[in-house]
């Protein structure tokens, strides 16, 4: 019979996206996907380091997988990802790890899988300056299969100053134009109606073939030109890098979804510097004005860390300042966390108290909140193309989709089936769903 393995994906969707790349390196080896962690003879997480909390959550899941490993002798637990890039052979000291594999490195599971035993646990955790798994077809572990994710780069070549991933993915390398492509056509043929090309800053994409260069705004076009009815999403993009013309290649291709998810982090240009995001409030507002005077109905969310190093009330009144001039749809909104190994770490001091991080944190989310009602409600009334996803979960017998901006729609089933794609008006709104018939 067949092994299982059984994966838990914590932290972005470039790491969704390598779970499924993982999964089709082990079905080499010989396993299946498990459902369920009690079937598996394979217990893997693929963790994330992007904040102390995510860690900690890790921490706590790797208790149970060891009582599964307890349980039934001849259970593997693997701890796979960002933090087995970080604290490598700290996690085979915990004893209850058998095998610690970094983000370049899953190729080598099968030949780490075979060598592993309860008397040696197995590690590798080097970084490439090669590797983008561009010949490997993701397993999709998606449920609906109608939105796929495709990685079109690996690593990140900024230093943020707050910022682990550099150090857990590596260098910034970018993927092959050409096997992109054919991923895109692969899944819009067995039916996918939407592709989202990930990296962590998608707009420095840059690959070059013989005699061809491929920058993300060209990468664009070609996805684009799969299909006029797949639709073609993309995060995350760089206020530094977000070029004219990629805004103007979403402009002309009405299959390329109205929607930039564009982190600000702050709206103190000496925030900024001291976090080395190299733009300042300034450019950042003048990106904004841009995209929306070429694309006036663009959804538009961000990012933003409260209480990083030296942070005042000043600076984050400019932060609420920015988020109440630009009124994104949505944030991500978080309380800054130091970073063992950060440049943060090694030359800031964290000295906001924690206190006041979260009540500036809190703020930022109450005003997000306010904004949100004020943009979703703005859309009352009007037309929308939305892709149907499946049944609403707060309403089964109402379906729900995305409209291209990115905005969450629930509409009555009237006969559609998820993937079809829909034209429905706006009745009513929350800060999160538009109401629609
Ligand atoms: N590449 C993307 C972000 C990837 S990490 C970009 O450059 O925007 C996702 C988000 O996590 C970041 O945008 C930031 O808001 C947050 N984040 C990263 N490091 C953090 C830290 N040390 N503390 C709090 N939030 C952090
Ligand atoms: Fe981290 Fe900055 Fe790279 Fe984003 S761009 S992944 S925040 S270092
Ligand atoms: Fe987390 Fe690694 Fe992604 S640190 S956010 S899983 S790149």
């Amino acid at each position: 019979m067949a092994k299982r393995a059984y994966i838990e994906t914590y932290g972005c969707q470039m790491n969704v996206n390598d779970t499924e790349v993982i999964f089709a390196i082990l079905a080499d080896a010989g396993y299946e996907r498990a459902e369920k962690m009690e079937e598996a003879d394979l217990i893997m997480a693929n963790t994330c380091s992007i904040r102390d909390n995510a860690e900690q959550r890790i921490w706590g899941r790797l208790e149970v997988f060891s009582a599964q490993r307890k349980a039934r002798p001849g259970v593997l637990v693997g701890i796979v990802g960002c933090m087995a890039e970080r604290l490598k052979d700290k996690l085979l000291d915990t004893g209850k790890v058998d095998l610690v594999v970094g983000p370049d490195a899953y190729r080598s599971l099968p030949r780490l899988l075979e060598a592993v035993s309860p008397s040696s646990p197995q590690i590798d955790v080097l970084l490439s300056r090669e590797e983008t798994y561009a010949d490997i077809t993701p397993v999709r572990t998606d449920r609906n299969g109608i939105s796929a994710f495709i990685s079109i780069m690996r690593g990140c070549n900024n230093v943020c100053s707050y910022c682990v991933v550099p150090y857990t993915r590596g260098a910034e390398r970018s993927r092959d134009a050409h096997s992109i492509v054919r991923e895109a056509c692969d899944v819009y043929s067995r039916g996918y109606k939407e592709v989202t090309l990930l990296g962590q800053n998608v707009d420095s994409y840059l690959w070059k073939g013989p005699g061809e260069t491929v920058n993300f705004a060209r990468l664009l076009e070609m996805v684009a030109a799969v299909a006029p009815d797949l639709r073609v999403r993309f995060a995350t993009s760089h206020p530094k890098d977000i070029s004219d013309e990629v805004i103007h290649t979403m402009a002309v291709h009405p299959n390329i979804c109205r929607h930039i998810h564009l982190p600000v982090q702050s709206g103190s240009t000496r925030m900024l510097e001291l976090m080395r995001r190299k733009y300042s409030r300034e450019w950042y507002l003048e990106r904004v004005a841009k995209i929306r005077e070429v694309m006036p109905d663009c959804g538009l969310t961000t990012d933003v860390i409260a209480g990083f190093c030296s942070e005042t009330e000043e600076d984050h009144l400019e932060t609420l300042s920015l988020m109440e001039a630009v009124g994104f749809d949505w944030a991500f909104m978080f309380a800054y966390s130091d970073r063992p190994g950060t440049l943060a770490n090694r030359t800031m001091k964290d000295d906001v108290p924690t206190e006041v991080k979260n009540r500036r944190l809190q703020e930022i989310i109450d005003l997000q909140n306010r904004k949100s009602l004020e943009r979703y409600k703005a859309m009352i009334g009007r037309q929308v193309q939305v892709l149907v996803e499946g049944p609403s979960k707060r309403d089964p017998a109402q379906l729900c989709g995305r409209a291209s901006n990115n905005m969450m729609c629930v509409f009555p089933a009237a006969g559609l089936k998820p993937g079809d794609f829909t034209t429905v008006t706006v009745q009513d709104a929350t800060s999160a769903t538009l109401i629609c018939r």
